[in-house]
């Protein structure tokens, strides 16, 4: 299959494709997502060849008008009201009972659903222009880190896909925060740039599920099916190191003589460095790591050589626990904590 390349004037081609069943990647302020229209199982399933994504693995449901909200869902309670009052449109997703009209293709087999409202404008035209509530996953190869830039959907999905709409890059970097309401109390689920902290001011009894920062463990049941799955690894492999600059620096340093030691690190890391490096961003500034992130992991493996990735992990508060949650991930859980930290 030919990948059409289209711009962000050409929304209503890519709208004509979702209309016949094709997938069109598109860009959201997050990461680019894969799009099908949410209502049509064959269209639904297609996302899931082009990704090789499991089949239980459930889609997000993109709106562009809170309306359309409810025909989606079987209640859209007052706590899940107040999130999408404070927070839509933009990076959160809630997960609620779903409506009949949700193929379980699309809900990966659940009674539930994951609705989001984005806030990108070629996104909102593209399912104003289709019609329909559109299913979007992020538009990489299952298990590969997420598409930040049109280069990366390329690589990933070229000649898989109907169409990529050029948006140039996304705007956060990393994905949606994934709140459950059908739990209660609420659950994050999967961290994202509405932090636990907003999220709180409305809700304050709100939880964050512990597998956010650590693995399952073998008799825990995922409460979201993502949570199972490897995820955001890159080829090479990574460890995630927790401790201040100098802590990190030194442990590293001292791995100058292995074959291949490379150093994922914060701009204040890179000086005292003495192996090669890619830094994603300032120390403090999780909203710069979130827009780099990604983009590091996939230039990482475009270099030749490198055998492993020393990477230096933010402070799990505010956006920094979105970060702190992809690179554990990335990671595979293989975490050092430096002493004294
Ligand atoms: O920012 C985003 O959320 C992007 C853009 C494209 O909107 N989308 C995205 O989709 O990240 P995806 O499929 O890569 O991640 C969705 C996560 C998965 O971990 C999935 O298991 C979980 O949300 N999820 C979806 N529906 C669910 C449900 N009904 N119950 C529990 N978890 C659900
Ligand atoms: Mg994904």
């Amino acid at each position: 299959m030919k990948t059409k390349i289209l711009s962000a004037n050409e929304v209503q081609i890519a709208a004509d494709i979702l209309n016949f069943g094709g997938l069109v990647a598109v860009p959201t302020e997050t990461v680019y997502g894969l799009a099908a229209n949410a209502l049509n199982p064959t269209a639904v399933k297609k996302i899931f060849k082009a990704k090789g994504r499991p089949c239980d693995n459930p889609l997000i449901v993109h709106i562009s008008d809170i309306s359309q909200i409810y025909g989606l869902v079987k209640e859209f309670p007052e706590s899940a009201k107040k999130l999408a009052e404070a927070f839509w449109p933009g990076a959160l997703t809630m997960i609620l009972k779903k409506s009949d009209i949700v193929p379980f293709e699309t809900s990966g087999g659940l009674d539930s659903v994951a609705i989001r409202f984005p806030s990108n404008e070629i996104m909102r035209n593209l399912i104003r222009l289709s019609g329909k509530p559109l299913a979007a996953p992020s538009a990489n190869l299952s298990g590969s880190p997420s598409p930040t830039k049109l280069s990366h959907v390329i690589k990933d999905l070229d000649g898989k896909i109907d169409a990529i709409l050029d948006g140039g890059n996304c705007k956060f970097g990393v994905e949606s925060t994934v709140i459950s309401m059908i739990t209660s109390p609420p659950r994050i689920l999967r961290p994202g740039t509405v932090t636990p902290e907003q999220i709180k001011s409305v809700l304050p009894d709100v939880i964050i599920d512990p597998a956010v920062t650590k693995g399952l463990n073998k008799n825990d049941v995922a409460l979201s099916p993502g949570m199972k799955y490897k995820h955001y690894a890159p080829l090479v492999s990574v460890i995630m190191i927790n401790g201040s600059s100098e802590a990190y620096t030194n442990y590293v340093n001292n791995r100058v003589d292995d074959c291949g030691t490379f150093a994922l690190c914060f701009d204040e890391d890179t000086k005292k460095l003495s192996v090669p490096f890619i830094s994603y961003g300032k120390e403090n500034d999780y909203l710069n790591q979130a827009t780099l992130f990604f983009d590091s992991l996939r230039k990482i493996d475009e270099l030749n050589g490198i055998e492993k990735v020393y990477a230096h992990c933010p402070k799990p508060t505010g956006v920094g626990l979105a970060v702190y949650n992809r690179l554990i991930r990335a990671a595979g859980f293989n975490v050092i904590n430096l002493d004294n930290y």
